[in-house]
């Protein structure tokens, strides 16, 4: 995999001259992620046209629903031709494995184990899930695996116990990655590049480090760098 493939920039934009502007000043960038904000502002011709541009899309719509629906949903987007989807771990197995059946075409699909929003006292006290929050994302990992799911998105702080528990097969995409000195907003999980790709993370999504800035490509080859050495 190129160093510029490990980064999937978070497009969490709602206008297409936006979007169009940070395409033209980072032509390096070759993985993109569309989330709720952008997909619901621009729909799923967006995808067709981020394709045609030759980038790969995942597509972060993090579908949680009984079975039946996720399937309908995850087959619904497949058939879209993006190349990652994602659903909520919290579904369950059987929902997981019900979205896996509903894959078309080429498409990955990942399991979302914990938001990286989600520190351990909001999901001890106010979730009221107990335990550890590498043991609770590496229980979800297992159960997105055993459903045949392609990997997970977690935190860079749990992708080397992923990894080796799963397999290195296993894909470990990891957004709550920040580069030194930005700000963190509401992630509340962080690791730096380096951090990240030294715990095996296979993917890196960053997004308002990148696209908050006023100078989106010097930090997407700052990065790199830092990936470069990393690696
Ligand atoms: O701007 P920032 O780098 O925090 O963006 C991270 C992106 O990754 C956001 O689009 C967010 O929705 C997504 N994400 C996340 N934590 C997860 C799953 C997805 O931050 N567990």
């Amino acid at each position: 995999m190129k160093v510029t493939e490990r980064i999937i920039v978070a497009l969490d934009l709602q206008a297409e001259d936006k979007l169009l502007g940070l395409l033209a000043k980072v032509p390096e960038l070759s993985h993109v992620k569309v989330g709720m904000e952008l997909f619901y502002s621009l729909g799923p011709d967006l995808v067709k046209m981020l394709k045609d541009r030759g980038l790969k899309v995942f597509l972060d719509l993090k579908i949680h629903d009984i079975p039946n629906t996720a399937y309908g949903a995850v087959n619904t987007l497949s058939r879209l031709g993006c190349d990652m989807l994602n659903v909520h771990c919290a579904g369950g197995l059987a929902m997981m494995q019900r979205a896996r059946e509903a894959l078309v075409g080429e498409t990955k699909l990942i399991g979302v184990t914990q938001l990286t929003s989600i520190d351990q006292e909001a999901m001890n006290q106010q979730l009221r899930i107990q335990g550890s929050v590498e043991e609770v994302v590496l229980q979800y990992a297992a159960l997105a695996k055993e459903a045949g799911l392609h990997g997970v998105v977690c935190s860079p702080k749990e992708a080397a116990a992923i990894k080796s528990r799963l397999g290195k097969e296993f894909l470990a995409v990891t957004p709550g990655v920040r580069p030194m000195g930005s700000e963190t907003g509401d992630q509340k999980r962080i690791s730096t590049p380096a951090e990240a790709i030294k715990a095996g993370s296979d993917y890196l999504v960053i997004g308002r480090p990148i696209t908050q800035s006023s100078d989106p490509q010097r930090v997407f080859n700052e990065i790199l760098s830092e990936i470069e050495v990393a690696l």
